[in-house]
């Protein structure tokens, strides 16, 4: 992964670079790095703050020949690889929290943004864009989320060096997803079990079907998170966010 790289200075989202550079056919493992975006995207219609220099913002390309509706396993396993490479460089303790955002101490430190082009359920592409707050510092935060955000160097101390840690998550990324292209979704579904913040505590979860609360218990075989109402039924969602704000 990375072997065709695109680094640029300045772009509004480094998603819409690689979408466009998908259409055109670009290979899988084609990365798109930005120093800087002026309309970074989050998840659910946010924004995505990207100041310039101060974080890694990028966009990486996968067609993976699986079907839509296992998006969600792509999305999990991001986090995975992600968080074991910062693991590997920076000595802060990682939660995942579902789906796939990171945080330290509760506050989040990354967020992935998955987006798909699919034609009758066959996925086309996906672009798995991956946002870390790497060097910011607490100033570099607008007040709604100086409280909710971090960044590895507030974490750690340190300032941390982006392409090394760049160069660790496209290994893992790899790793893992060869993994899952051999084994299926069991190795990785282990690996984010053991990673994650979200299981067995009780939760309220906003999904696309609505409110729904309960303690989350496990993930499925397809990447849904299976949550335990309090008639002791159960009910599994596959997209939507553990409370509602950036963290
Ligand atoms: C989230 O937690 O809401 C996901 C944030 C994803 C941000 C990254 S930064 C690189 C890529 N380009 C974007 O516009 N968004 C993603």
């Amino acid at each position: 992964f990375g072997r065709n790289l695109k680094l640029s200075d300045v772009v509004s989202s480094t998603q819409d670079e690689l979408r466009r550079l998908a259409e055109e056919g670009a290979l899988e493992g084609t990365l798109v790095i930005a120093e800087q975006q002026t309309k970074g995207r989050g998840r659910m219609g946010r924004s995505w703050l990207s100041p310039a220099g101060k974080g890694i913002w990028m966009s990486l390309l996968l067609r993976p020949p699986v079907a839509l509706p296992y998006t969600p396993q792509l999305t999990l396993l991001a986090a995975v690889a992600l968080s074991r490479a910062i693991s590997q460089l920076v000595p802060v303790s990682i939660g995942i929290k579902w789906p796939n955002d990171l945080l330290v101490d509760g506050r989040k430190i990354s967020g992935i943004l998955l987006e798909s082009a699919a034609e009758d359920e066959r996925l086309r592409y996906v672009v798995v864009g991956m946002g870390i707050s790497v060097n910011l510092e607490q100033e570099d935060y607008p007040e709604e989320l100086a409280a909710k955000a971090i960044s590895l160097k507030m974490a750690s101390g340190a300032a941390v060096n982006r392409s090394e840690l760049i160069a660790a998550i496209l290994e893992e990324f790899e790793r893992l997803y060869e993994l899952y292209l051999e084994q299926g979704f069991a190795p990785i579904r282990a690996l984010w079990e053991a990673r994650t913040v979200t299981l067995n505590r009780p939760a309220v979860l906003q999904t696309p079907q609505g409110v729904i609360q309960g303690v989350p218990r496990g993930l499925d075989d397809m990447g849904g998170l299976v949550i335990e109402l309090e008639d002791g039924s159960s009910r599994t969602v596959y997209s939507g966010e553990v409370g509602n704000g950036q963290a």
